[in-house]
């Protein structure tokens, strides 16, 4: 609990002093979007509801990270655990997800964001996928922010994916045992063609990973508030980024 405190009055601190180093802009940003359900008992509303203000969050991220030059925002959206929740709750998730895109591709796509997705998108219901093929097609020449959505993403299952995937281009002769380094099973993650994330953010208090992008944070830093995400606002992302470009990131090494 102490530890926790120390995090939260740090926030205060560097509240005072904004000014972001427009050159060190974290290229990747990922965010676990914690605290929906949290935030709609705090107010005796169904967490259906907690989750529509979350995305009034993402809109507003999305398009601060646009305006910064961040180059890909990893957006942690419906995790392999998040089946075991209520099938209600699972479809309102699903239908939020169909009516995000359906709304707000007009505006994204103007605004060059290619609409990307990570995880086992298989799974999810067809008007899902057709949505997110259909954004991603239009998108994918676009040249400002890649939004990530983590659909269905587990960062175990990817680990287990990428093995896979390996060993069957192992057998087919197309890389050789010599050839596998941690680039290359980098490579074969889902985020394979995108860098590892500068900086993750949890709202919500929680302090932990929660299966998130295992393979990718080996050194990301890492960013946590007491807010819940539909409080979150660019104010806490600027809080975010700023602690982000105060840190020392040394790789293991030493200067
Ligand atoms: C975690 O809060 C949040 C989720 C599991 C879902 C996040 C999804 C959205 C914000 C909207 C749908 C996505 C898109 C891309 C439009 P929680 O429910 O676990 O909160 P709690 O811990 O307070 O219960």
């Amino acid at each position: 609990m102490k530890k926790l405190f120390a995090f939260f009055k740090r926030d205060k601190e560097i509240s005072n002093n904004l000014d972001l180093d427009m050159s060190k802009i974290p290229k990747h940003i990922a965010i676990i979007m914690d605290g929906n359900g949290r935030w709609a008992k705090e107010r005796n509303l169904p967490r259906a509801l907690g989750h529509k203000a979350g995305v009034e969050a993402i809109r507003r991220i999305v398009k601060e990270c646009n305006k910064l030059g961040v180059g890909y925002l990893t957006l942690y959206a419906f995790s392999t655990e998040n089946w075991n929740r209520p099938l209600k709750e699972v479809d309102s998730l699903m239908k939020l997800l169909v009516e995000y895109l359906k709304n707000e591709f007009e505006e994204l796509n103007a605004n060059d964001v290619v609409i990307n997705s990570i995880g086992n998108i298989s799974k999810l219901p067809q008007i899902c996928r057709t949505e997110l093929n259909n954004a991603y097609e239009k998108t994918k020449n676009n040249k400002g922010l890649t939004l990530n959505l983590a659909l269905n993403y587990g960062g175990r299952n990817e680990i287990v994916d990428a093995v896979k995937g390996i060993y069957i281009d192992l057998r087919s002769g197309k890389i050789s045992k010599d050839e596998i380094t941690e680039n290359i099973l980098s490579k074969y993650m889902y985020t394979g063609k995108i860098p590892d994330p500068d900086l993750i953010i949890r709202p919500s208090g929680e302090l932990r990973l929660s299966n998130f992008l295992l393979w990718q944070s080996a050194y990301s830093e890492l960013w946590f508030s007491d807010i819940n995400w539909p409080d979150f606002h660019e104010k806490q992302l600027r809080l975010a980024i700023s602690d982000y470009q105060k840190r020392d990131r040394r790789f293991g090494k030493v200067r």
